[in-house]
């Protein structure tokens, strides 16, 4: 049998042609700040030679491999992977490794790697990760599928997994822009790098029955740390707050995730024209630090919906801590589809979610649904630039896969075909540009705040927030704020 795929820019495929159900268990992906996961990457790192690394997790993801009831953990992490050939430091790594119980102990082993121990000038580093698990060969156990990324080409390979013993069965690699072949009729392996720049409207990742990383799974993987409640409120204590006496203001550090934190949600709410007793709803709420300070402000009641699931929880502990959980609700559900009837809203507005979500005629057709006629909604964004391509790191994405950027213009084409009249727009950039400059001197004071948003992100959001800085001094990002009514 063939198959022939088109392949749309920016997409991965891995397919298996056969008899028999290639993804018989669901790879989980889970968040890749858990602790325990960076502990096992830093000591794999320090055996392998780089003394004191700096840990970068990129996916942790969770398989019964053999079906024997027992999960394993196959954990990937890139330092400086997957670029042009500038150089290689001292530390720089990508590796994909297993974790596995043997013997009452829990075992790594090595899937894939690049590790650097010496400077490399002229050379260049791979970027190696997991694209697929499933079972290729029909008999019960999983295989893995691994991309290894540099910066003119891609290779994919499969590997099987006997025990900890892993042997790669089957490679196919090519240039800058991906490429197929067949292997005795029974596998169709299409790989193109994934390199889709945002224009917002067309890219989306898919999911082959589970066995690929599907784009929400991206996102909350990036967004989730595992133990993000606790930690939270070990950085409050840390900063000296009473974690029994919390304030809305001492959270903001870390629950106002958007460029302006506390000052910005106090003006959407002015924007918006809050008042007491109406149903509010937040699209990608995150933490729920403006549903909680919108609902203190103005005594309405706000509806939050978040792709990641731990935020939802963590939102709901925040704010039965503040006396606030009569009047928010948190809900796990992508914005795109959101379990609220038809006009359940008085008003509603998305903060800094959309740059995650491709289909933003979508998000704007649900946010129409969801208002009563006459309903204010507002976008408080961040959109694509004048200035050239994002540099990635940033805080909603490690690389460009999973950032969707539209252009103001393009939000002010879409909002209008969704049902909304816009009453006002803004260019905010001057101010994003004075708030990263702020943070700056803020982290390089004597004593660095220990809440803030390294406590979800770790410690790459140091270069997120300076990547932020560039891409908004440069002209490569846009900070915008729409308000709009329902017609
Ligand atoms: C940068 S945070 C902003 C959170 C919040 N709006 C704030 O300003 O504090 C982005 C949030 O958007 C959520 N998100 C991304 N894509 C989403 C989607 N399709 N549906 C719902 N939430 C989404 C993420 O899970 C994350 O919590």
């Amino acid at each position: 049998m063939l198959v022939e795929m088109q392949m749309p820019e920016g997409y991965s495929f891995v397919s298996v042609a056969g008899g028999w159900n290639a993804p018989p268990r669901i790879p989980k992906f889970t968040g890749v700040n858990q602790r325990a996961y960076r502990e096992a990457a830093a000591a794999f790192l320090k055996d392998h030679g780089i003394a004191e690394p700096e840990i970068e997790l990129t996916q942790v993801i969770r398989i019964d491999l053999d079906g024997d009831g027992a999960d394993e953990v196959v954990v990937s992490g890139t330092r400086n992977g997957g670029d042009g050939p500038g150089g290689v430091q001292p530390g720089d790594y990508s590796f994909v490794f297993l974790r596995k119980l043997v013997g009452g102990k829990v075992r790594t082993t090595p899937i894939v790697t690049d590790l650097h121990l010496d400077p490399k000038p002229h050379s260049f580093s791979y970027r190696l990760e997991v694209v697929a698990i499933l079972d290729f060969n029909g008999d019960g156990t999983m295989e893995i599928v691994t991309s290894s990324e540099y910066y003119e080409g891609i290779a994919v390979a499969v590997l099987t997994v006997d025990g900890l013993d892993i042997k790669q069965v089957l490679i196919e690699g090519c240039g800058a822009i991906g490429g197929s072949f067949i292997v005795r009729n029974a596998l169709i392996l299409t790989a193109a790098t994934p390199r889709a720049q945002g224009t917002g409207r067309k890219h989306a990742l898919t999911s082959s029955a589970g066995a690929v990383m599907s784009l929400d799974e991206k996102v909350s993987t990036h967004y989730a740390t595992g133990d993000l409640g606790q930690a939270i409120l070990d950085a409050l204590a840390a900063d000296g707050k009473d974690i029994d006496k919390l304030t809305l203001k001492d959270l903001a550090p870390v629950d106002a995730f958007h460029i302006g934190g506390w000052e910005a949600t106090e003006r959407m709410g002015r924007n918006l024209g809050l008042a007491a007793g109406m149903k509010v709803v937040d699209m990608g709420s995150g933490l729920g630090g403006t549903a909680r300070q919108l609902a203190s402000t103005h005594d309405c009641h706000v509806s939050g919906v978040d792709l990641t699931a731990e935020y939802c929880r963590v939102a709901g502990m925040l704010a039965e801590r503040l006396g606030l959980s009569g009047r928010t609700a948190f809900h796990h559900a992508n914005a795109l589809e959101t379990p609220f009837a038809d006009a359940a809203f008085d008003a509603g507005y998305t903060q800094h979610a959309a740059m995650n979500i491709p289909d933003k005629a979508g998000l704007y057709a649900e946010a129409a649904r969801l208002l009563k006629p006459g309903g204010a909604f507002a976008v408080y964004d961040i959109a694509q630039g004048t200035g050239g391509d994002v540099i990635y790191p940033t805080p909603w994405a490690r690389d460009p896969a999973a950032s969707f950027l539209a252009t103001m213009e393009e939000m002010l084409e879409l909002l209008p075909e969704a049902g909304f009249a816009v009453e006002g727009a803004r260019d905010l950039t001057d101010d994003a540009r004075a708030y990263f400059r702020a943070k700056a001197a803020e982290m390089s004071g004597e004593k660095p705040p220990a809440l803030g948003f390294q406590v979800m992100l770790g410690p790459i959001f140091k270069e997120m927030r300076q990547n932020q800085l560039r891409n908004f001094t440069e002209d490569r990002l846009a900070l915008v704020e729409i308000v709009c009514r329902k017609g």
